[in-house]
């Protein structure tokens, strides 16, 4: 056999496998297997509550809503090396246990520089960049410890 012969040998051998394989290949399958539309995406929707735009405008919704208490919880914080993690006290006075209300009337103080006990000083640079907000949000998360 001369190589022109095993070159054509080689070329028939190699289209027949292609031949065999495209022609038993599953029409229905799309190429990829995590695709999940028509009867799979409505049943997607079913479980999760809504598609895909809806379900993560939700979770938007959710978080742009936090109460005042869970976002208080996050500017404590900056609270915890003073008063503790658990508003007992330390380096501060203890918070745990006072109303929102006193809690408010305090930090609003110390923002507008007012001296209340000795140590006040400490207080001012923490309270001077609050907002409202933030003093309202503090108070809500102090007042459930
Ligand atoms: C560097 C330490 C320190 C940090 C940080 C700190 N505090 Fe204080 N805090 C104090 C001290 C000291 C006092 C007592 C001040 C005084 O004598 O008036 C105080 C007082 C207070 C009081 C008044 C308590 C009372 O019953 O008279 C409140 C309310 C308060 N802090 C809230 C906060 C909050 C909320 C944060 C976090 C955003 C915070 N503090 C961060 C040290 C700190």
């Amino acid at each position: 056999m001369n190589t022109n012969a095993i070159a054509a040998l080689f070329l028939l051998v190699v289209s027949g496998i292609i031949y065999a394989g495209t022609s038993s290949n599953d029409p229905s399958w799309t190429g990829n297997r995590n695709v999940c539309v028509g009867e799979c995406y409505e049943a997607w929707k079913e479980t999760h509550g809504g598609s895909i735009a809806s379900v993560e405008q939700a979770k938007q919704e959710a978080l742009a809503a936090a109460s005042p208490e869970a976002l208080g919880e996050g500017y404590y914080g900056q609270c915890v090396a003073c008063h503790g993690a658990n508003g007992e006290g330390g380096i501060g006075p203890t918070l745990a246990g006072q109303a929102a209300s006193d809690i408010t009337a305090k930090l609003t103080a110390y923002r507008a520089g007012e001296q209340r006990g000795a140590q006040s000083a400490m207080m001012w640079p923490v309270a001077k960049p609050m907002t409202d907000a933030d003093i309202n949000n503090l108070a809500a998360y102090i007042s459930s410890l």
